[in-house]
C-alpha cells in the first residue's frame, strides 16, 4: 500500500486527479471504476476542470460505478445514477453508452449482477478504481463480514451506513436498505486502486484497513493484498495511523521514477 498524506482534502483530490489524468493520456480507452458519496466530489470537479481547460478527453473512456441502491429509479435525486449525471457525466465528453452503473430496478437482480461482471470483463477489466471508505471500513457497499472474494451482488446496509447516508434522503421512508455493489473480489481485480479518505470520522477505519489484520470485519483491509493500492488521505483521516511519520518519510524520499 502507498499512503499519501496531504495537507487537506483538496490537495489529496488534486493529487488523485493527476494520476487519473496521466492514465487517460497514456491510455485514451482506459476503463475507470467510479465511486459516489461526498468524498470524490472535488476529484470529479478537478477532472471536469482538466477536461474543459486542459483538453482531458473522455471520449474513449469506459466507466463502471461501484454501486447503486436497490429500488431507486435513475431519476431519483438520491440514486447514484443521478449523482453521477449531475456531478460528472454531464460535464465531460464521456459516451453515455460507456458509462455503467448497476441497475437498481433490475427485474432479475442476480442476472443483472452477473451481467455487470461480464460487462467489466468484456471491457478488458478496470484499469483504475476510485474508492471511498465507510466509517465501518466498507469499500463499495461491502459491509463488514463481506466475503473478501465476493463479486457484484445484493448487500444489506448496516445501521451505521444507513445513519451516515440518511442526509441524502428528504423522506426517510425512501432510503433503501439494500444495494447492488461490486464485490471485494471485483474491486481487487482492478489494476490500480485509489482510495480517498477525508476527515476525522474516517481515521479509525483507515487505521484498521492499513495497520490492522486483513479481515472481512474491515473489508478495506483486503487492499493490503492489492499490488497497487494508493491511499490519498488528509491529516485528519491519517490521524490514527501509528506509522504516519514513516509514510510521510517514504513519500518525501521516493525516487522520481517511482512517483505517480
Ligand atoms: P462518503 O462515503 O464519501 O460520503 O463519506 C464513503 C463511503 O461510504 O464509501
Amino acid at each position: 500500500m502507498e499512503i499519501i498524506i496531504q495537507p487537506d482534502a483538496d490537495a489529496a483530490s488534486l493529487a488523485g486527479a493527476a494520476v487519473i489524468d496521466a492514465l487517460i493520456r497514456r491510455k485514451p480507452a482506459a476503463v475507470l471504476g467510479l465511486a459516489t458519496g461526498s468524498t470524490p466530489l472535488t476529484l470529479y470537479r478537478e477532472l471536469i476542470r482538466r477536461h474543459r481547460e486542459e483538453g482531458l478527453d473522455f471520449s474513449r473512456v469506459t466507466t463502471f460505478n461501484l454501486d447503486e441502491y436497490l429500488g431507486l429509479a435513475p431519476a431519483h435525486p438520491a440514486s447514484y445514477h443521478f449523482y453521477m449525471r449531475e456531478n460528472f457525466f454531464h460535464q465531460v465528453n464521456l459516451s453515455a453508452a460507456r458509462a455503467h452503473l448497476p441497475d437498481g430496478l433490475a427485474a432479475d437482480v442476480p442476472a443483472a449482477c452477473r451481467r455487470y461482471e461480464e460487462q467489466i470483463a468484456a471491457a478488458g477489466g478496470i484499469d483504475l478504481q476510485v474508492l471511498g471508505i465507510g466509517a465501518d471500513g466498507h469499500i463499495g457497499f461491502n459491509e463488514p463480514s463481506s466475503s473478501l472474494a465476493s463479486r457484484t451482488r445484493v448487500k444489506t446496509l448496516t445501521m451505521e451506513t444507513l445513519r451516515d447516508n440518511a442526509r441524502h434522503f428528504t423522506d426517510p421512508g425512501e432510503q433503501p436498505r439494500h444495494v447492488i455493489t461490486m464485490g471485494v473480489g471485483t474491486i481487487m481485480d482492478a489494476r490500480t486502486v485509489l482510495l480517498f479518505a477525508f476527515g476525522p470520522a474516517k481515521a479509525r477505519a483507515v487505521a484498521a484497513a492499513v495497520e490492522g489484520p486483513v479481515t472481512a470485519s474491515v473489508p478495506a483491509s483486503a487492499l493490503q493484498l492489492h499490488p497497487r493500492a494508493v491511499l490519498f488521505l488528509d491529516q485528519a483521516a491519517a490521524g490514527d495511523l501509528r506509522r504516519r511519520e514513516y509514510y510521510r518519510w517514504v513519500h518525501e524520499n521516493k525516487p522520481d521514477w517511482q512517483r505517480f
